[in-house]
């Protein structure tokens, strides 16, 4: 297309947003055929970093690139935007409370979800990264009440990923024989990683895999804790692998999934699989159309169900905890 497509970053001079904005740039998350213009949001102490990132994403002479802007002003950064990825965000300090954490976010992804209302364009999709995701996603989404709710995602595509890969690491099987994994509920280590309707190759993962003490015991594990485990080695958060599951989330949800394969994406529930409605939860899914369906009918076994019932338990908590603070706007649960 001819017309470029606004995509805002926020949190664009951390480490995600490095990792992130030459892929967008470079035509990995919309196709090769759209020209984007990069608006960049950061705090004013972050400014000048991203002007930094602003000259070198210039000096890639990207073809696709169309423009890029800075603002330290949420209204002018979502004026507009087609596509936001909301990755800045305030990390857990010492001695922080987790109310403190979600009022201190509240504080970011409620006037992020007022502007995105005030200035999105009528196709606008959001994904929301910087954490708590999932509650972060609910914020901003009870701040946009112009804007469908279902057009507010939390990422949940790292997870997913991670799952692929340790199964692929387990099997043997290269990673695009895998197909069907899920991960259920929260952005968190109480997350649920699913492999009960997976394929391996064709054949069901479990069978394949044949232990289910494995799955159980280090699987489910070492998927919700990866994060954990990346802090542990690297001495920084998982950057790159994260850029990376942001780009495959927003390209599969405007240009589709593979057939008969499904990925993991947290979204409002429409109360599939009893979720309650409006929990932004993650749930099996496909795109078509530039639409999210959650795949349906998936019989559950009651591992899967308690582990989904733990996660949603804690977004339950979360909710409140948000409620409380004051930061949903009453009309919305
Ligand atoms: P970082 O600390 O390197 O970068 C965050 C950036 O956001 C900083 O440059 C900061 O100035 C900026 N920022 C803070 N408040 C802002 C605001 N109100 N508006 C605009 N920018 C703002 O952190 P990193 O490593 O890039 O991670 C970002 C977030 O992503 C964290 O919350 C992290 O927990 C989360 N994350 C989520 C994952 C997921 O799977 N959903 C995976 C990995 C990280």
């Amino acid at each position: 297309s001819t017309v470029p497509v606004n995509v805002t970053v926020t949190g664009a001079a951390g480490q995600i947003g490095y990792a992130l904005l030459f892929r967008i740039a470079s035509g990995q998350m919309l196709g090769p055929d759209v020209r984007v213009r990069l608006k960049m949001l950061e705090i004013p102490q972050g400014v000048k970093a991203a002007e930094g990132t602003a000259m070198e994403l210039e000096d890639c002479a990207f073809p696709l690139l169309a423009g890029i802007d800075i603002y330290d002003d949420a209204t002018q950064a979502f004026d507009g935007v087609n596509v936001g990825l909301l990755v800045g965000a305030r990390p857990r300090g010492a001695g922080m409370e987790r109310g403190d954490l979600l009022a201190a976010n509240g504080g970011i992804f409620g006037p992020q979800g007022e502007a995105i209302n005030a200035g999105a364009a009528d196709d606008v999709r959001i994904l929301v990264v910087g954490n708590p995701a999932n509650t972060n996603a609910l914020i901003a989404s009870a701040h946009a009440p112009d804007v469908p709710a279902d057009r507010f995602n939390a990422m949940m595509r790292l997870d997913h990923n991670r799952a692929l890969a340790q199964l692929a690491l387990r099997t043997g099987a290269p990673v695009s024989e895998i197909s069907r994994v899920t991960i259920w509920g929260n952005h968190s280590a109480k997350q649920h990683p699913d492999i009960t309707h997976a394929l391996v190759g064709g054949r069901p993962a479990a069978e394949v895999v044949g232990d289910d003490a494995w799955v159980k015991g280090e699987f489910v594990p070492t998927v919700a804790k990866r994060g954990a485990a990346i802090i542990d080695a690297r001495g920084a958060s998982s950057a790159a692998s994260a850029a990376n599951a942001a780009i495959s989330h927003v390209h599969d949800w405007v240009l589709g999934t593979p057939k008969d394969d499904w990925t993991s994406v947290a979204m409002p529930s429409d109360g599939s699989y009893d979720v309650p409605e409006g929990l932004v939860s993650s749930f099996p899914a496909s795109s078509e159309g530039g639409r999210w369906e959650i795949v349906q009918g998936l019989e559950l076994d009651d591992y899967t169900r308690a582990g989904i019932d733990a996660s949603v338990a804690e977004l339950v908590e979360e909710r409140d905890a948000v409620k409380e603070l004051g930061l949903l706007p009453a009309v919305t649960i």
